[in-house]
């Protein structure tokens, strides 16, 4: 914590930014670019290359849609009704001038849906959340989702706090903190005599928002989630979409796909 409250003496505050600018995200107009079918990127690096940076030099999403790069879909099933797009700001205020946050439903509703955050991560009432940095850092409230899949804050102090504007000694020595999103699956894995499973957002963010996930597929936490190979082989869990059609089945050929961590 005290490495990162420095970070705090040498920020500079600039112009009061407009929190609404920028921030439509328009869509693209075909909805199959950025599916099953696009190049499949084999590294992380190969991906980021392609698409924009942040201030940071972090891969940024949003821009990758804004951009009409990407066009994720909402759900599994195609055919269901779009997402809820709620253009309300929510301001958050520690009172500490020039570290404002104005909280953007636009943005986030278009990868979530309410139920991603309402009410497990966030009570829905203004001021009801009592979230701090340390808080963040503790992958609690907005911390849940940024450090974790999200850009991280100690990445993106100006993302958040749009008046603040870190120094560019502070950029090149703490740019490039990615977020790739691996998470390990062990629950059954190495106990049954398998490598653990890994499971990489960065894949599969690019075809799927959020919401087709979570909550509905998947609870948000690590570790969380039973998953067995008897829900697989009933088209549950993963399976939903690995059933040889929308992405790849459970077959012979496939095991180490998802099996592809440490174990026996
Ligand atoms: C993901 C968004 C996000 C990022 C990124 C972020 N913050 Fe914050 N920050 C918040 C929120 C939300 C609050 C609490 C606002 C409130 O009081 O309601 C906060 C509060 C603060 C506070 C007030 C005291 C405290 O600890 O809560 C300071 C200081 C602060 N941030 C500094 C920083 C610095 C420095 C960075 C970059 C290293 C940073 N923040 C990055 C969201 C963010
Ligand atoms: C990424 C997380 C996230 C998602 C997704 C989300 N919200 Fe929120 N919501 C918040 C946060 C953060 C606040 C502010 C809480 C605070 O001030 O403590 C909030 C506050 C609210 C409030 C209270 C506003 C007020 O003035 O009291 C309402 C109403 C609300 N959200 C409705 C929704 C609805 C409807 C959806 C889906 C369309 C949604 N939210 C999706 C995070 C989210
Ligand atoms: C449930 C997950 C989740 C939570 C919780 C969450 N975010 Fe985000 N947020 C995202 C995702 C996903 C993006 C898209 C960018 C990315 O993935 O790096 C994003 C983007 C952003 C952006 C950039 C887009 C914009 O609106 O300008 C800001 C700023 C931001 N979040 C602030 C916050 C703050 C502040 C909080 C807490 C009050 C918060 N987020 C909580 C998932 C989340
Ligand atoms: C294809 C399905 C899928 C998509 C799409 C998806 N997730 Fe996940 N997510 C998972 C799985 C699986 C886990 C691991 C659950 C477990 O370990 O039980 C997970 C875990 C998480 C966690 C917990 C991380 C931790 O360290 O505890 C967060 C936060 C999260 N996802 C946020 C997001 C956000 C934000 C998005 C959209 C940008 C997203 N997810 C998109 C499947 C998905
Ligand atoms: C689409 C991804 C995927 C594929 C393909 C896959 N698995 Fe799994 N498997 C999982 C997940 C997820 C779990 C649960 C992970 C955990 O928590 O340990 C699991 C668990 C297991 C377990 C633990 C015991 C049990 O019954 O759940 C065994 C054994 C296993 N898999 C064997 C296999 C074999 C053999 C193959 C190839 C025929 C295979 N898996 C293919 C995702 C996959
Ligand atoms: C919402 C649909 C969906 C769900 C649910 C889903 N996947 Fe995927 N998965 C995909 C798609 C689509 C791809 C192809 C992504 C690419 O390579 O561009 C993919 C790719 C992968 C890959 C990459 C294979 C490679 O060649 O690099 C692995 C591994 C994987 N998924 C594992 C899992 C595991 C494990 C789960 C469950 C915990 C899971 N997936 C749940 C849709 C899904």
């Amino acid at each position: 914590m005290t490495a990162r409250l420095c970070a705090v003496v040498t920020v500079a505050l600039v112009g009061c930014a407009s929190p609404s600018e920028d921030r439509d995200v328009s869509r693209s107009a075909d909805p199959n670019e950025g599916r099953v079918g696009g190049p499949p990127y084999k590294s992380y690096e190969a991906l980021a290359q392609a698409l924009p940076k942040d201030a940071m030099g972090n891969l940024d999403w949003d821009a990758a849609v804004r951009d009409g790069l990407l066009d994720p879909l909402p759900a599994i099933d195609p055919g269901a009704s779009g997402m809820l797009s709620l253009p309300l700001d929510v301001p958050l205020d520690p009172h500490i001038p020039g570290l404002e946050v104005v909280f953007s439903h636009e943005t986030h509703t278009y990868w979530l849906s309410c139920d991603g955050c309402h009410p497990s991560i966030f009570a829905m009432q203004a001021g009801a959340n009592p979230i701090t940095m340390e808080k963040i850092y503790q992958g609690e409230y907005c911390g849940r989702c940024h450090g974790t899949v999200a850009f991280a804050a100690d990445t993106g102090c100006s993302r958040c706090h749009e008046r603040l504007a870190v120094k560019a000694v502070l950029l090149a020595t703490e740019a490039t903190d990615e977020v790739l999103g691996d998470i390990v699956m062990d629950r059954h894995s190495s106990a049954n005599y398998q490598p653990a499973v890994v499971f990489r957002h960065w894949k599969h963010r690019r075809h799927f928002r959020c919401s087709a996930c979570h909550p509905g597929v998947f609870e948000m936490r690590a570790g969380a989630n039973d998953n067995t190979m008897d829900a697989l082989l009933a088209g549950e869990s993963c399976a939903r979409c690995h059933d040889g059609l929308r992405a790849f089945g459970v077959a012979l050929e496939t095991c180490s796909d998802c099996h592809s961590g440490e174990g026996p």
